[in-house]
């Protein structure tokens, strides 16, 4: 079988992950062959990791820098799990470096629409490149199961997509980078960029306006990281508006631990309503017709999962779907989750951000506009 060779930029916890994964994937050809991450810890981390998972394959080359790991030709595939602020230097250093490497971004693929636009720009010019970005929540398969719903058309006209996502603070991350919105781009951009996706997803359009409200409320007002208090809102509510009419929600809360499910989403339409809760893996289906009694509850699972890890099996999906487009590439492989998608998913979130800031409704055209 053909190889195809890893490395992964960042190795702190999602590229730890991403490594775990990799491991799972060793029958379908992956090789995890270098990490670079400037934290020493974090590289130790990795090899002490890749000891106790890669008995059998060569000893993971650690680097301290991605040029390094560019450099030394020893991997086809990049994946970026470096923090949000670092993904447009890595991004384009890769795509401009002589030797092609396809690349698997971690969502947000950056942290303003300036600097999306400007990887889109560079990738075009490199048609050798194939890049997918992380936005993993759409193999969820509760969500793969809805999406699945959604276009049989049971629902009919989808008109109203509600996403809840209440969970935890936001974890303790080396150097404490996602404490403000400068690095991480704001929450509505750091960890909503999900979430905008699956609602262009089930809407099946693109966003005209968004309107939010939000603040820091709870978390992180008693740490202060050289003199500075955090700045990334803790909860918000956000109204999208999309141009065939539908609307969206996002309610996020991030201090609701006391809550069964982490996401709860609804897709209504004008014959049904689809509903997909994670982790419970279940997904409800009714039509207007039917009725309250009529609604069918549904396992959702996915037999070709080998490891859930912390992401309920979306991350290896990820990895399988892109690992195929990288074997057909030439052929009409091409990535499930593209650079255009990254870019919508980043200004739906921008947009929000500044919602909050202004007061008012902030249109799409107003955030892919700016310079
Ligand atoms: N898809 C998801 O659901 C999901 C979940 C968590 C994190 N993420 C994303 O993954 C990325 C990493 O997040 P994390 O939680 O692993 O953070 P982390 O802080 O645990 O790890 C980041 C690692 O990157 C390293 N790093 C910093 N600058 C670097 C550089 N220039 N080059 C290479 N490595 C560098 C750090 O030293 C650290 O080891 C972020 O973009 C984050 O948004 C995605």
């Amino acid at each position: 079988m053909a190889i195809t060779r890893y490395g992964v930029i960042g190795a702190g916890m999602m590229g730890r992950e991403h490594m775990l994964n990799l491991s799972h994937l060793r029958s379908e050809g992956a090789v995890l062959t270098c990490v670079a991450d400037p934290h020493p810890t974090s590289r130790q981390q990795a090899q002490q990791l890749s000891l106790s998972i890669n008995s059998s394959s060569p000893p993971l080359q650690v680097f301290s820098g991605h040029h390094e790991l560019l450099n030394s030709g020893l991997c086809d595939v990049v994946v970026i799990s470096s923090p949000n602020m670092t993904h447009f230097e890595i991004l384009m250093d890769i795509i401009k470096h002589p030797k092609p490497h396809h690349i698997l971004v971690e969502k947000p693929l950056c942290t303003t629409v300036q600097d999306c636009r400007k990887v889109i720009e560079a990738a075009r010019r490199r048609p050798d490149i194939l890049v997918q970005v992380g936005l993993e929540y759409r193999y969820m398969p509760p969500v793969a199961k809805l999406t699945e719903v959604v276009r049989s058309g049971i629902l009919g006209q989808v008109k109203m997509v509600a996403i809840r996502e209440h969970r935890f603070p936001f974890l303790v991350k080396v150097n404490n980078w996602n404490r403000f919105n400068i690095n991480s781009g704001g929450t509505l951009v750091e960890k909503c960029c999900h979430f905008f996706d699956l609602m262009r997803l089930f809407a099946a359009a693109n966003p005209v306006r968004v309107m939010a409200s939000g603040s820091i409320d709870v978390n992180h007002k008693d740490e202060i990281y050289d003199g500075k208090v955090p700045d990334i809102i803790d909860n918000a509510y956000v109204i999208v508006e999309f141009d065939n009419g539908s609307r969206g929600v996002l309610d996020l809360c991030m201090f609701a631990e006391g809550s069964k499910n982490e996401q709860e989403i609804s897709v209504v339409g004008d014959k049904g309503k689809g509903e997909a809760f994670v982790p419970e893996s279940i997904v409800r289906i009714g039509t207007r017709e039917a009725g309250r009694a009529g609604v069918k509850t549904v396992k959702a699972e996915d037999e070709r999962i080998k490891y859930d890890g912390l992401h309920h099996g979306s991350s290896y999906l990820e990895h399988l779907n892109f690992l195929t487009a990288v074997k057909a590439q030439g052929s009409g492989g091409a990535p499930a989750v593209d650079l255009h998608d990254g870019l919508l998913s980043v200004a739906m979130g921008v947009a929000g951000q500044l919602s909050i800031e202004k007061g008012r409704f902030v249109t799409m055209e107003e955030v892919l506009s700016e310079q």
